[in-house]
């Protein structure tokens, strides 16, 4: 039995995730690891450099070639965020969600040399200390091995609901339509379907109907039954 636990969640995007990864990772005192975080990471970087997106090769030296480290937010940090990226010691996360960012990464994380590349750094931070990794292979390539996996779901039409209702928070009548946000989500799941896999012994939780604290609340309980029976 590990004294650390290792623990996958996966999904689609827009599921809670990370909000849910990050406050079971508080609760658990564990490491929040999204490894989503390490792709748009190679992206951003990729950009700068002009790196086509369309080579393989190229973008897995690139990954090899730089040092991608994330933290937990320094306490003088204000902006919201979740973690920290230095890329070979360079804060580089305000740009993780660039719009830029958001188009080209779907085709970054395409690449299979660059995702075997990524995963190895993924499973060298679940290695030493309790991780909460967030992504769409945890369960089944980066770490098959974990001590409880979580597959996330959300229906389309709630998904597009909550983002639709985000965006218009923040931009108003700028924002785009729900049949618009609609169309994006099911276009994202489409380019990503081919790298979101469910482990065959992930237990599944739909959230259509619960609020993020009560999945993590599910997920908790889960974890005290299986150290009650001796599973974890
Ligand atoms: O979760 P996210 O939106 O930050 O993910 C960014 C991209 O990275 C998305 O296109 C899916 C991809 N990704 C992946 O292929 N495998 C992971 N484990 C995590 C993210």
């Amino acid at each position: 039995m590990r004294t650390h636990l290792q623990i996958a969640i996966d999904g689609p995007a827009g599921v809670g995730k990370s909000t849910i990864g990050e406050r079971l990772a508080r609760r658990l005192g564990y490491l929040y690891v999204d490894t989503g975080a390490f792709y748009r990471t190679l992206t951003c970087i990729a950009l700068t450099t002009d790196t086509p997106l369309d080579n393989a090769e190229a973008l897995d030296a690139l990954a090899r070639s730089i040092h991608i480290e994330i933290t937990p937010p320094a306490p003088a940090t204000a902006d919201g965020r979740s973690y920290t990226v230095l890329v070979d010691g360079q804060d580089i996360t305000p740009q993780l969600r660039l719009p830029a960012v958001d188009a080209a990464v779907s085709q970054v994380s395409s690449h299979e040399p660059v995702r075997a590349t990524l995963r190895q750094r993924q499973r060298e931070m679940a290695d030493t200390q309790g991780v909460v990794m967030v992504g769409r292979d945890i369960g089944t390539i980066v770490l098959p091995e974990a001590d409880l996996k979580i597959f996330l779901t959300t229906s389309i039409e709630e998904r597009a609901k909550r983002r639709h209702g985000d965006l218009v928070a923040k931009y108003g009548a700028d924002s785009p339509s729900l049949a618009t946000v609609r169309d994006e989500i099911v276009q994202r799941d489409a380019r990503d379907a081919a790298h979101t896999f469910v482990a065959p012994d992930a237990v599944v939780i739909n959230n259509d109907h619960l609020e993020a604290d009560e999945v993590v609340e599910r997920i908790l309980q889960i974890i005290a039954e299986r150290q009650r029976g001796g599973q974890a």
